[in-house]
């Protein structure tokens, strides 16, 4: 398994979503994904599946300090009390005394922005998490992030595929030595279908899934997150680390972005996209 690091962080390049699994699904699958070989589980208090996490995870036999683990605070948590309060909720249900990375999950919010990143460094201070990042940041509010943070940001999660162009993000935040995660690597489905994708699949005995793991992968501070309820795709998404892209591979596959390309988009949650 690759690592990235960013500003102290050791981040397995390759984590385990489990948006959209509800529990007793993730009962069925982690136990699988963990012997496949996944370990950086990406959770939320939002999915509704924390507690389910935490029992695969105690009960997995894997050391805890094995598995990189991630969980976001809801939006309407951010009240420095609230957040505080949520992330002891989140550690009750996750069955452990810390997480290796806590992330705002969207930035709209009524409670500024100091007072979550306040709150979000009371929480390391006090050992409870690791690293601190953010989700679903534009350039400018992960600048301000930055700044406004004694912890490092050590990432954004963000949508990312071959279909969106984040060319913007990813250059501010190597600057700023963060990495970037992306979710929404399938883009709902679209990716297994793209002849390009599948075309360069077919020459290096691959599936176009995988093509697109291995993509995002290899470009510098990238980590990918890979959602499957499937068994069947574990072993799949996880053998992307035995094969290179050439550059004009890599160049071919960035040259599906378009300007429609992003899916995730919520009004009331998103910011100014850049
Ligand atoms: N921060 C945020 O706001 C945010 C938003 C969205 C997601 N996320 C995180 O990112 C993770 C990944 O995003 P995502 O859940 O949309 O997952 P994804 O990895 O893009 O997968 C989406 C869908 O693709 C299918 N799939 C997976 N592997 C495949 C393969 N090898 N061939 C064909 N189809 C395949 C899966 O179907 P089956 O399950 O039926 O196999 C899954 O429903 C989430 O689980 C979550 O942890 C974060």
């Amino acid at each position: 398994m690759d690592i990235v690091t960013a500003n102290g962080a050791r981040i397995p390049a390759l984590g385990f979503g489990t948006f959209r699994i509800p529990g007793a699904e993730v009962l069925r699958v982690l136990p699988e994904a963990l012997k496949t070989g996944f370990r950086h589980v990406d959770t939320a208090q939002a999915y509704g599946n924390e507690a389910e996490v935490g029992e695969v995870i105690e009960r997995s036999g894997i050391a805890r300090g094995d598995i990189f683990l991630t969980t976001k605070v809801w939006v309407d948590n951010f009240a420095y009390d609230d957040l505080i309060a949520s992330v002891e909720q989140s550690l009750k249900k996750l069955r452990t005394d810390h997480v290796d990375l806590l992330l705002l999950h969207w930035p709209q919010s009524p409670v500024p922005l100091a007072e979550q990143i306040g709150a979000l460094n009371a929480v390391v201070k006090a050992g409870k998490v690791r690293h601190i990042g953010v989700s679903n940041y534009n350039v400018a509010l992960m600048t301000q992030a930055t700044e406004l943070s004694d912890a490092p940001i050590v990432t954004n999660q963000i949508e990312y595929h071959p279909y969106l162009d984040q060319t913007a993000v990813l250059a501010a935040a190597r600057a700023l030595g963060i990495s970037v995660t992306a979710y929404y690597a399938m883009a709902n489905g679209a990716v297994p279908k793209e002849p390009l994708l599948k075309d360069i699949a077919a020459r290096h005995g691959k599936t176009a899934a995988q093509v697109v793991l291995r993509w995002l992968v290899q470009q510098p501070g990238v980590i990918t997150l890979s959602k499957t309820a499937t068994e069947s795709r574990l072993a799949e998404n996880f053998a992307i680390f035995d094969f290179v892209l050439s550059d004009d591979e890599m160049a071919a596959i960035h040259g599906l972005a378009r300007p429609a390309g992003r899916i995730v988009n919520p009004a009331h949650l998103a910011p100014k996209w850049n």
